[in-house]
């Protein structure tokens, strides 16, 4: 059994992030060549420190239209994430009645998950992804509705997007507290058209877009606290309106600095991609 520590106080903490450098060349990330440190990418980027504030203080005042992300309760009866028969069988449709409950949509799907690992040993083992230390956002205005025509029928597809659609994705910590690495999120609102920089997203069979994040100080970025397995983050990485509401936000993981407490254990989580229909009842 795992060990349990003793969770931080609720605080703002200071976290490394690498940002992309506008330098005037689309940047490119290669997902199925991996490095030590994640995925192979093309583009310049810098390092910065940055305050994350704890968001845990002020969750229940948070949404998905505001802020872009919201931390919920949300117990899985998944035993083993590792698991694809359970993801399948039990976290997909937990996350489908999760996504329903919070956005209103009545046709959620799910078409991916990745599990990320920090322990470098453990994940070349398990043969799994690293957390993400580039900020970014996972879809783009082009790559989203793409995505929607590569997973439903045409006509299909084309009913849907005609209508709001959401891209949520729900992401939990396999392993508890979550004291490293933790996902940190930039609150949409504080984000400037210039802060978002489209990349191509190459795999060896097609191509998708991300949207990578350049440095801006008037960004504010948060997390929340000691992430046990019993609450997941929801977090838009796009929204098909442009009234207003968060579209999508920054996100990614922030190397601390700050030692993990003893007893807490290296992150391990699990992130499931969704679209949210929002066709009308
Ligand atoms: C995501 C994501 C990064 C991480 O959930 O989309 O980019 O390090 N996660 O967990
Ligand atoms: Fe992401």
């Amino acid at each position: 059994m795992q060990q349990s520590a003793t969770p931080r106080p609720a605080t703002t903490i200071e976290g490394k992030m690498t940002f992309v450098v506008d330098d005037g060349v689309k940047p490119a990330t290669y997902p199925e060549e991996m490095t030590p440190t994640g995925a192979r990418m093309t583009g310049t980027y810098v390092e910065k420190m940055v305050r994350i504030e704890d968001a845990r203080p002020i969750r229940d005042s948070m949404s998905l239209d505001v802020q872009g992300y919201q931390l919920v309760d949300h117990t899985s009866a998944v035993t083993d994430f590792y698991d694809e028969e359970q993801l399948h069988r039990i976290c997909y449709p937990e996350c489908i009645a999760l996504v329903q409950q919070y956005t209103g949509a009545k046709k959620v799907i799910i078409f991916d998950h990745t599990i990320r690992v920090e322990d470098q040993a453990k994940r070349a083992k398990l043969d799994m992804r690293a957390p993400v230390y580039s900020v970014h956002n996972d879809y783009t205005d082009w790559s989203a509705p793409k995505r929607v025509r590569d997973l439903l029928p045409p006509d299909e597809a084309e009913e849907m997007l005609r209508h709001r659609y959401l891209m949520v994705n729900v992401w939990r910590p396999i392993v508890e507290p979550v004291e490293s690495m933790p996902l940190v999120l930039c609150d949409a609102r504080t984000m400037a058209p210039q802060d978002l920089i489209t990349a191509d997203h190459i795999y060896s069979n097609r191509r998708g877009e991300t949207l990578r994040i350049a440095h801006n100080p008037s960004q504010r970025w948060n997390y929340f606290s000691g992430m046990r397995k019993n609450e997941a983050v929801l977090l838009k990485c796009f929204d098909s309106m442009t009234d207003g509401r968060a579209r999508w936000s920054g996100h990614g993981a922030a190397t601390l600095t700050t030692p993990r407490p003893a007893g807490a254990p290296p992150r391990e989580s699990i992130e499931i991609r969704t679209i949210a229909f929002l066709v009308p009842q």
